[in-house]
């Protein structure tokens, strides 16, 4: 993969920039990083709150694979960063479906794919990274916890980002080239949530259940306390209270 990295002060949001970039026909590769961002969004219409600390950066992604199999670019991003934080930093962090990074049971990192369909293909996906890396504990929500707060070190964010590229790189020429297999067993290695009670709101009401296993692509299977067998897509689980 031919990296070019863009740097900037602050923008909006990395996902809007990135966006403008693939519909300009900017090539795979492309990363734009930014010091802070004054409307950072997340998964499920939430707010990424992002102030100076964090490491901010978008990918722009054209994947020649099946349809069927896009969505495992979120699990595909959240193996490269945990990879990379663990290889980096030595701090073991570990992955809650389908791809929220956690730190002592706290979120470090989060993760939001967009992609943009043309015709009956995926013409580019934006995947948008968002780590608390040196940022201060009173600057993040409630549940956030930062790198600098478990091991009061300070880290740069060029060596950060090259070695989640690196990842990245690696798993996707993999994914590429040889199929998902791989990819999802290294999920199952370093992901938390099978073998968890979880709770998750089927637009009916709660239902909770077992996570037992990831499905080919990606989605969580569920043993539910009723018996079904559900495999969920997309959207948040929970531990039940
Ligand atoms: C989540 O956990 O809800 C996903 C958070 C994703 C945050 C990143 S930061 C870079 C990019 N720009 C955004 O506005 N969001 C993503």
């Amino acid at each position: 993969m031919n990296w070019t990295v863009i740097y900037k002060d602050q923008v909006s949001s990395l996902m809007d920039e990135m966006k403008k970039l693939g519909e300009d026909g900017s090539p795979e590769g492309t990363v734009m990083c930014a010091q802070s961002q004054s409307c950072g969004r997340g998964r499920q219409g939430r707010v990424w709150s992002s102030p100076e600390g964090g490491l901010y950066f978008a990918v722009l992604l054209r994947p020649q694979w099946d349809m069927s199999r896009i969505s495992l670019v979120t699990l595909l991003s959240a193996v490269a960063v945990c990879e990379a934080i663990i290889n980096y930093t030595e701090i073991h962090v570990t992955i809650k479906w389908p791809n929220d990074l956690l730190l002592e049971g706290r979120k470090l990192a989060g993760i939001l794919v967009e992609s943009q369909i043309k015709g009956r293909a995926v013409d580019f996906v934006v995947v948008g990274i968002g780590i608390n890396v040196n940022s201060d504990l009173q600057d993040l929500p409630e549940e956030g916890v930062s790198l600098r707060h478990i091991s009061a070190q300070q880290y740069d964010f060029k060596n950060l980002l090259d070695s989640i590229l690196e990842r990245f790189e690696f798993w996707y020429d993999q994914c590429g080239d040889l199929g998902f297999q791989d990819l999802i067993n290294r999920w199952k290695q370093l992901g938390e949530t099978l073998g968890q009670r979880v709770q998750y709101d089927d637009g009916q009401g709660k239902v909770a259940g077992e996570a037992f296993d990831l499905a080919e692509d990606g989605s969580l299977m569920i043993r539910c306390d009723d018996g079904r067998i559900v495999c969920k897509s997309s959207g948040e689980i929970k531990r039940p209270v």
